[in-house]
């Protein structure tokens, strides 16, 4: 199975039925990512397989962490600016093909991106349960505490 380039989420993308085994993530999609994409509040990115349905996806939006919950120095304004993962799924029948690894590179690479031209330290995510933890640790991402279910991407320098 080969997947298309993330590309922005349009009113043409058929976004049922598609199962990542998770309710919530499935029900974001189908009713609220188009809303968000146009008002501007997560910005959707959708990757189709070769059967033309839709495999993933990841929703970005700016976000701040609360300074002293990370290893932030006091410089840093309070809430430190970061780039948010805020959605991520791959359909069940597209899932351990390294879809979501992919997706995962495509958020960091927009985050540097961004930050080029806004003020942002890093890419965070707050994993939801033990498994997305294990799976963002796997993708580079480290808690921001310890204990803390929030975990990040720091940006260099
Ligand atoms: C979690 C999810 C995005 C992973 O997508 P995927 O395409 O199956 O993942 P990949 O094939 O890119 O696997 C990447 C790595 O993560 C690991 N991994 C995959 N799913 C995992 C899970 N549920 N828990 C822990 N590790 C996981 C894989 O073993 C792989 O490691 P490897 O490269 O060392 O073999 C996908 O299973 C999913 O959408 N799950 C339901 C939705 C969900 O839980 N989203 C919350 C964010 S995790």
């Amino acid at each position: 199975m080969t997947f298309t380039q993330p590309r922005p989420i349009d009113e043409r993308d058929v976004l049922m039925p598609f199962d990542c085994g998770v309710e919530d993530l499935n029900q974001w999609l189908a009713e609220r990512s188009l809303r968000a994409h146009r008002r501007g509040s997560a910005r959707t990115y959708v990757v189709l397989g070769d059967d033309g349905l839709l495999a993933g996806y990841l929703a970005l939006a700016a976000t701040g962490i609360g300074r002293q919950r990370g290893p932030f120095h006091r410089d840093m304004p309070d809430p430190v600016p970061a780039v948010l993962l805020a959605r991520l799924a791959v359909a069940t029948g597209a899932q351990g093909r390294g879809l979501g690894r992919a997706l995962v590179e495509h958020a960091w690479r927009t985050c540097r991106a961004v930050s080029e031209q806004i003020g942002v330290r890093g890419l965070v995510v707050d994993a939801t349960d033990e498994n997305a933890t294990r799976f963002y640790r796997s993708c580079d991402f480290v808690p921001i505490a310890t204990g803390e279910p929030t975990l990040a991407r720091i940006l260099t320098g």
